[in-house]
């Protein structure tokens, strides 16, 4: 498994819990920040974001992730999330997929509770066997 360094991680987990203030969730109350980091050394933040209709909502990974993208960056080297909630909080799977277009198996992902407990993982055990864009050439 692919390791991110302690400095590193511990200043993508300070970025993400930043972002996670800017959390809009007025129905879930749980709030969800993200750090993604671009092969660039920019960092993208996202939180995650309500809507009354429910649907619409868009969780913080997939926010930092359109994020970057739309700002021309598309490959990436690691990911920290962090949540309001009492366990770590690990991408949901609409999110894996979205990281899984733009990012390696290898990838670390890091995603910790309200009290900075983590875990670390990759993308591909979190999604393993998966679908990509090779699978369409
Ligand atoms: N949420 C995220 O932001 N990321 C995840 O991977 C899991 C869920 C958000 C969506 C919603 O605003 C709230 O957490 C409760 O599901």
């Amino acid at each position: 498994m692919s390791k991110l360094d302690e400095t590193e991680r511990e200043h993508m987990l300070d970025l993400a819990y930043e972002a996670m203030e800017r959390a809009y969730t007025p129905y879930s109350h749980f709030n969800v920040g993200a750090c993604l980091k671009g092969e660039s050394g920019r960092y993208y933040l996202g939180c995650n974001i309500e809507n009354a209709s429910y649907t619409p909502t868009n969780c913080a990974e997939r926010t930092a992730v359109f994020k970057a993208v739309s700002e021309g960056e598309r490959n990436f080297s690691a990911i920290a999330i962090v949540c309001s909630g009492k366990n770590p909080a690990a991408p949901c799977g609409v999110c894996r997929q979205v990281l899984r277009e733009f990012c390696r198996d290898d990838m670390p992902v890091v995603f910790a509770d309200n009290k900075r407990n983590y875990i670390e993982s990759t993308l591909g055990e979190l999604l393993p066997h998966s679908f990509g864009p090779e699978d369409l050439l």
